[in-house]
């Protein structure tokens, strides 16, 4: 028998478990309910910075890096930008190793002033603008993906001259079900092949391998593992064909990671042998040099190291019985939620609970169906405006995503590390959203 068992009140006093692959590495209570992160106690960071908070933890994301780097090699790893992102996350990543995956010339601009090498970034995108091409020439961008037979010509006429390319390929069958969406040249149909050829026919580009996006939240080995055979088998062709030999062949991210306690994330080390175990064996099967096995993760860099601190602003409950905690954020803040299903991990931060955990949906700002923060927490029944809630797993998708939905100013994203937290991005200001209002 327990000891909560035996004294059932103590139970109600005691503060939430903190799964550990679910919440950040460094996350741990304090006296009187204070959550630490990085050391730093995020109730007295929601009183100095205000709430919605974004908070990441630093030595996660970086301790996140270097497991990378160390299942895959150096020069192995780039981090694929649009999951979060800022000058000094793009700095911290490039620190402990990894390249960058950059979408946009926003993102590429980022990479620039964060004084990264800029060899080691990549532009991709199935719909690069004119800007997005640009600021990547002008940056010096290492690699670019192409992404449709279309674009080939396009960056012959544009791209420096010796740009190297990778060429984004979709070997395996359409998924199922749905109508087919995925940029990149098809294998089927000799699409992917047409796309060799014509990428080699130009002297002022240099083909250093393939890509691929397999999809997100992926913990299944054989999914990789039968696109990289596809990809030997068409890299195998393309030398007999074409005389092309890829040095470089990116499996994209994807990687699954929890978000509650019982979910499973990817194995990493076991990911990484197995991915370089089955390459190797194929490239033997088809009489070719194995190349350079890359990854380029969002995801699983940074999303167990955000956490987002919400105020209670009210509580009810339907005429069924069930409790609603409304938050001061929502939908504009974590839209992951309502359009992935994410379902997250919340707890009561910042005093001690009085009364036993029970099932509450939490709840957005913004007066919509869709706007849930977490559907079936298990938050103590004396839950009440005031009070503060962090929601776990919020790193990967959250800021990234934040919109001003309902004219709301987006929030603060806040690094923690070595007991004390600093503004990475401040929080957004009423003025900040009507200066772009031509009619004031
Ligand atoms: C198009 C695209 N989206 C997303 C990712 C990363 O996905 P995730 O954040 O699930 O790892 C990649 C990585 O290669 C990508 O190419």
């Amino acid at each position: 028998m327990t000891l909560t068992e035996i004294l059932p009140t103590l139970r109600s006093s005691l503060p939430a478990h903190l799964e550990p692959a679910v919440w950040p590495r460094t996350a741990g209570w304090g006296a009187g309910g204070e959550l630490r992160v990085g050391g730093a106690g995020l109730a007295a960071l929601a009183e100095k910075h205000g709430t919605p908070l974004f908070v990441v933890d630093e030595s996660d994301v970086r301790e996140r890096c270097r497991a990378y780097v160390a299942a895959f090699g150096a020069d192995a790893v780039d981090y694929t930008a649009k999951a979060l992102l800022s000058i000094d996350i793009a700095r911290w990543v490039a620190d402990e190793g990894l390249g960058l995956y950059a979408g946009s010339a926003g993102e590429v601009r980022v990479a620039a002033l964060a004084g990264l090498d800029m060899r080691r970034v990549v532009l991709y995108g199935s719909a690069k603008s004119p800007e997005d091409l640009e600021t990547a020439y002008a940056a010096g961008v290492g690699t670019i993906v192409v992404e449709s037979l279309g674009e080939i010509t396009r960056l012959a006429a544009t791209a420096p001259t010796g740009q190297r390319v990778l060429l984004r390929v979709l070997a395996g069958p359409e998924p199922a079900g749905g109508q087919d969406r995925r940029f990149g040249v098809r294998v089927a149909g000799g699409e992917a092949a047409a796309a060799v050829a014509r990428i080699a026919a130009q002297p002022g580009l240099r083909l250093a391998g393939f890509d691929c996006s397999l999809g997100h939240q992926l913990s299944r080995f054989s999914l990789y593992e039968r696109e990289i055979g596809r990809l030997c088998e068409f890299a195998a062709a393309m030398r007999r064909a074409h005389g092309v030999e890829p040095e470089q062949l990116n499996l994209g991210g994807g990687h699954a990671v929890a978000y509650r306690p019982a979910e499973l994330g990817l194995a990493l080390d076991a990911f990484a042998a197995r991915m370089r175990g089955v390459l190797h064996l194929e490239a033997d099967r088809h009489g070719m040099a194995a190349p350079r096995l890359t990854v380029s993760p969002g995801r699983a860099v940074v999303a167990r190291a955000g956490v987002t601190v919400y105020r209670v602003l009210a509580v009810t409950r339907t005429q069924g019985g069930d409790r609603l905690v409304a938050v001061d954020g929502g939908m504009s803040d974590c839209p992951a939620t309502a359009l992935c299903g994410s379902r997250h991990s919340a707890v009561l931060l910042g005093r001690d609970a009085h009364a036993a955990a029970g099932p509450a949906a939490v709840v957005g700002r913004h007066n919509d169906a869709d706007d849930v923060v977490v559907p079936d927490a298990d938050l103590p029944g004396d839950v009440r405006p005031g009070d503060l809630l962090a929601v776990a797993g919020t790193g990967a998708y959250h800021h990234a995503r934040a919109t001003n939905f309902h004219l709301v100013a987006r929030p603060a994203l806040l690094a923690a590390a070595d007991g004390g937290a600093r503004v990475l991005i401040r929080r957004e200001t009423l003025d900040d959203m009507l200066v772009r209002d031509a009619g004031r």
